[in-house]
């Protein structure tokens, strides 16, 4: 089989289940060893690392709360010396809370912004040592909603808006060692997901469907292989912010 990352280390946050999960398959099928992170979901991110372990990779379910600064580093510490070097992060774990103006509380703007902005940052800050010896990739999750503005997800959309910008600055700030790049998805189609927002999307966008795993996937190993492109946004929504 072509393993094109053997002997590399990735490390994906919220990979116990949905796309975090599928990027972390797919960075093994590539040849990855991995650290799957999870907060809540344990017996899925056990599930996982198993799912990885059966593929001959090596896989490690770390659990931390990322609005935590002391859990991340925990976190890093841990992946560092199970595995002694990181070579690909992906910051996939976030929250999607909606609110409007008037019904947005502290706690809600707070948990958007700690957990979809604040937390890339710590966990690239923490990452960078062993990303610096390794000449890593960094790989973001912002959103459409960084892009559009939805009223009913102002939180949200400012946390995404961040990452954007959180994407640019650490590409400047860590080149030329560290290559650092977002994806903007649009609705990526996963069970369970209220059925009208696939309705609505595919109703807007120009290709008229909406996303899978393996799109985000393919971005993915794309913006992990591609050495003259950093600080991008790769926006993966079937044109519907045109
Ligand atoms: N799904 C879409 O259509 C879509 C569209 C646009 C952008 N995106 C972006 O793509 C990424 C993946 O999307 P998704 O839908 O798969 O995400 P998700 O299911 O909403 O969240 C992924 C994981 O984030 C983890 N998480 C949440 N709060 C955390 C915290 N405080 N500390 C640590 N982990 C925490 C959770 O882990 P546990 O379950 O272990 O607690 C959760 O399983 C996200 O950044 C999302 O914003 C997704």
């Amino acid at each position: 089989m072509n393993a094109p990352l053997q002997n590399r280390v990735a490390l994906v946050t919220g990979a116990a289940k949905r796309i975090g999960h599928a990027l972390a398959v797919r960075l093994a099928t590539e040849g990855a060893d991995v650290v799957i992170h999870y907060n809540r979901s344990k017996s899925e991110a056990d599930a996982a690392a198993a799912e990885i372990a059966k593929l001959g990779r090596k896989s490690i379910a770390l659990q931390a709360d990322l609005c935590s600064l002391a859990e991340i580093k925990h976190l890093f510490q841990q992946t560092a010396e199970r595995f002694g070097r990181l070579d690909i992060l992906v910051n996939s774990a976030a929250n999607f809370l909606p609110a409007h103006v008037e019904d947005t509380t502290e706690k809600i703007w707070d948990t958007a912004l700690d957990t979809n902005l604040k937390a890339p940052f710590f966990c690239a800050q923490a990452a960078v040592p062993l990303l610096k010896q390794s000449h890593g990739v960094i790989i973001n999750f912002a959103d459409i909603g960084g892009i559009l503005p939805w009223p009913g997800y102002i939180a949200h959309c400012a946390s995404k808006a961040g990452v954007i910008m959180l994407t640019k600055c650490l590409a400047k700030a860590l080149a030329p060692e560290v290559r650092v790049n977002a994806i903007a998805p649009g609705t990526i189609t996963m069970s369970g997901d209220p059925s009208e927002w696939e309705a609505d999307f595919i109703r807007r966008a120009p290709l008229h469907r909406t996303g899978t795993t393996d799109d985000v996937a393919d971005a993915v190993a794309y913006l992990v292989h591609a050495k003259f492109v950093t600080g991008q946004v790769l926006v993966l929504d079937g044109g519907r912010t045109l």
